[in-house]
């Protein structure tokens, strides 16, 4: 670096004004900002630059913004030589609703494009989506600062540093802190406390090393020893020119992530930043209640002097009726814990008007989460035995950290004696079941709009059987598990009851869990659940959405109404059209529709080996392969008389309706 120093083309400018930039030749670019008014950024998403200078990145949840430097940089001196050294330095802070727990992250990238309109936000940062995650076609170099851990993404934590080089999987991270020039000690640092911080990063071209150094911003100067240190050739990564900026990505959760200051120098140290020129970080809503409480207290000291009596019985009161059962073993799923008083007044106390069903499990609630005024559904749980607790909130933890937006997610958990409670972000178009069968006058869906849901269902599904570090098996896909979001997004549901087990594993024997007319022969048989159980259920689902029927209906006493068993029939008759709901009046798309019969069937076929994979029946539905030839015949026994050679007796059907739901809460917690 130091030789560097020497090069006779440095002139560093700075200008009285906030901002200076000079740009001694192309491949010498150097510039320092501190503060964004004024400044020629290129900006993108939902990033802004705000009055007083602030670079916003993010502004609500779900969403990814980017700022860049306006033009590429030539990272090479020659197009074949190596990439040269560079150096940035940024001054950044995070700002979370919640105390402890923020999505996504942010990071400083070198990209060979602008254009980021198909990567997700959530933990992909803005930066890639879940087909390019990883790809080397990416040539992405990027120092991600992450306030979520994403185990699938192999973070090491909720607080850390990371070099990425074209996936979020980092190829060296380091939770956030610095090590102090004194003492030579570790001192940690949260990401997300709020407070300003500078990040150096370093790549010398000599070395190929990069390097990061983290620091509070009141510790004044740059400590010696830098936070994370890695060697990689960016020469083999980096395209000729490539842009530089920042990106910011939310989830479901609110989290501010703001830049102050910027500096970068190629072939050349960065320019220090002027830290008395940045502008002034908001104060968040946490904050935000200590200046309240400043002005106010004086003038009530008065008041609560009088009503000191009252407040310690209404505080006694309070302790019980917010009472929560806590044990330790807890402790370590703290961010994922809510508070039952804040749950308490989301729900307005669990009134009967903020009721949005009842489910097999118990009643669901809507609610606006007190400080984040984010809206959620909870789903109040009433359990008797404490055995088998720990297990099933490691579930709802482990399930927690799924995200995809085929999902509905489930945000966090609070316990109470005989009650378990769920938070899942709130679904604003309720449940799918309603606009098949039409209850409380919903409009019928067209084609398209089913179709999509299809689509997105079977992604979903499949992210949770191949695309996550486990297996998870749904065990309960139906209709009303699926819920629609504000832009009519198909998204699955009801993760109380996923089973989770490592791949490679057996399968585990359990209750019998799911809802009659979805539950595969085998699973009846033997109660083992597998992907392929998940696949008839998900058939099952198929049929419901384009015929519009439930899979069983009792006509008689004895006699059943079998969804499969009529259109096969309809099949075998040339007249499968005809199984087609009828509240869509003919108009959908022919090669559509048969193409989800037909695979439908598949799913449903009796052996389950003879059932596609979740990834098969994306193919088929993405129309990249074509379906089996499948005669009807070779599907043609009834899946009844299938049931019953396989020791299923008729008895059960009889009770169609019934959900094995509450066997299956007490299986949870009665252990494995
Ligand atoms: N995240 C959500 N957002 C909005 N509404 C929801 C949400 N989750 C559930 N609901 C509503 O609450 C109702 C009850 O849901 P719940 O999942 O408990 O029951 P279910 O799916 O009908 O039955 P089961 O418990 O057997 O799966 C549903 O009909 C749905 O409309
Ligand atoms: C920039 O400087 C390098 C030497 O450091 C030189 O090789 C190159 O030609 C210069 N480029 C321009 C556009 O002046
Ligand atoms: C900002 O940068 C772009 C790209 O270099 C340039 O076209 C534009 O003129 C610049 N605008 C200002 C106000 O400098
Ligand atoms: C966030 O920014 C986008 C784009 O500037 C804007 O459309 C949206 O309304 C903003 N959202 C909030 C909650 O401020
Ligand atoms: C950005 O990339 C997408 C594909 O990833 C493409 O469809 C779109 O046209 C591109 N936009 C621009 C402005 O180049
Ligand atoms: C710093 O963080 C690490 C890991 O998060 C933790 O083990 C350690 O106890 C923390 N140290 C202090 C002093 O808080
Ligand atoms: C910097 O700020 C942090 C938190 O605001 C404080 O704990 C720390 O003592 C400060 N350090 C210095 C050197 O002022
Ligand atoms: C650490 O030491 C270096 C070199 O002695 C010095 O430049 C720097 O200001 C020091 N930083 C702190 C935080 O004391
Ligand atoms: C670094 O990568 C470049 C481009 O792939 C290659 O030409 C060069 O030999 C590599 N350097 C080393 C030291 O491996
Ligand atoms: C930083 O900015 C302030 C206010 O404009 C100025 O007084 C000070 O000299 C600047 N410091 C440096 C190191 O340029």
């Amino acid at each position: 670096m130091l030789d560097v120093w020497n090069t006779p083309f440095i002139v560093c400018l700075l200008l009285s004004l906030s901002s200076s930039l000079v740009a001694t030749n192309e491949s010498q670019v150097q510039f320092s900002y501190s503060g964004f008014g004024g400044a020629n950024l290129s900006l993108d998403g939902v990033a802004a630059v705000r009055p007083d200078g602030l670079l916003q990145l993010t502004n609500s949840t779900d969403v990814k913004g980017y700022a860049f430097y306006p033009t590429p940089l030539h990272f090479r001196k020659s197009p074949n030589s190596m990439v040269q050294s560079f150096s940035v330095s940024l001054v950044f802070g995070i700002q979370s609703d919640f105390t402890d727990v923020s999505v996504d992250g942010m990071t400083f990238f070198v990209a060979p494009s602008k254009n980021f309109s198909s990567a997700f936000a959530n933990h992909f940062l803005g930066l890639f989506n879940d087909q390019t995650d990883g790809n080397t076609n990416n040539h992405i170099f990027a120092v991600e600062l992450d306030t979520f851990q994403n185990s699938e993404l192999k973070d090491i934590d909720n607080n850390h540093v990371g070099f990425d080089i074209n996936s979020l999987i980092s190829i060296e991270a380091k939770s956030a802190g610095f090590y102090d020039n004194q003492t030579d000690k570790f001192k940690n640092m949260t990401l997300s406390s709020g407070e300003p911080m500078q990040l150096w990063i370093d790549y010398d071209s000599d070395t190929m090393q990069i390097k990061a150094t983290l620091a509070p911003l009141n510790v004044t100067s740059r400590p010696v020893k830098p936070l994370l240190v890695s060697t990689f050739n960016l020469s083999s990564v980096l395209m000729e020119p490539s842009y530089i900026g920042f990106s910011g990505a939310t989830g479901p959760l609110n989290t501010l992530y703001y830049v102050l200051g910027w500096s970068f120098g190629m072939n050349s140290p960065a320019p220090a930043i002027n830290i008395t020129n940045l502008p002034k970080l908001p104060q968040g809503h946490r904050k935000g209640r200590s200046t309240v409480l400043e002005i106010v207290l004086p003038i009530a000291t008065g008041f609560f002097v009088l009503t000191v009596g009252t407040t310690i019985v209404i505080l006694l009161r309070r302790q019980l009726r917010y009472a929560e059962l806590r044990e330790d073993w807890e402790a370590e799923f703290g961010p994922h814990r809510f508070s039952y008083r804040d749950l308490y007044e989301a729900t307005d106390g669990f009134k009967n008007k903020n009721l949005l069903g009842t489910g097999g499990f118990g009643k669901v609630y809507k609610g606006v989460l007190p400080k984040s005024k984010f809206d959620v559904a909870v789903k109040k749980v009433s359990h008797e035995s404490r055995q088998g607790m720990k297990e099933f909130i490691t579930e709802v933890v482990t399930i927690g950290r799924l995200r995809h937006r085929n999902l509905v997610q489930l945000l966090g958990y609070c316990r109470r004696k005989d009650e378990l409670i769920l938070v899942y972000d709130y679904m604003e178009n309720g449940s799918l079941d309603t606009y098949l069968y039409s209850e409380n006058g919903k409009p019928v869906l067209d084609w398209t709009q089913r179709f999509s849901i299809i689509k997105g269902i079977a992604t979903g599904l499949f992210y949770l059987h191949e695309k996550w570090e486990k297996v998870v098996i749904h065990r309960d896909i139906k209709a009303s598990n699926v819920l629609l979001d504000s832009e009519m997004n198909g998204r699955l549901g009801d993760f109380g009851l996923a089973r989770l087990y490592d791949h490679g594993t057996d399968l585990q024997t359990t209750h019998v869990v799911g809802t009659m007319g979805y539950l595969a022969p085998e699973l009846l048989r033997s109660g083992k659940s597998s992907p392929l159980t998940d696949v008839f259920a998900f058939g099952a689902f198929l049929l419901e959405v384009t015929c519009g029927q439930r899979p069983i209906k009792h006509a008689t006493e004895d006699m059943h109404f079998l969804l499969v068993d009529w259109v096969l029939e309809h099949w075998h008759r040339g007249s499968l059209m005809q199984t087609v709901d009828g509240k869509l009046q003919g108009s959908y798309n022919e090669e559509e529709v048969n193409l989800v019969l037909k695979l439908a069937l598949l799913c449903l076929h009796p052996l389950s080996t003879a059932r596609p994979s979740m990834r098969q029946v994306m193919e088929y539905l993405d129309g990249e392969m074509p379906l089996p030839d499948i005669a009807p015949t070779r599907l043609s026994t009834s899946m009844l008389s299938m049931m019953q050679h396989n020791g299923f007796t008729s008895s059960i059907l009889s009770y169609p309706d019934l959900t094995t739901s509450v066997g299956t809460f007490s299986g949870l917690s009665g252990g494995r």
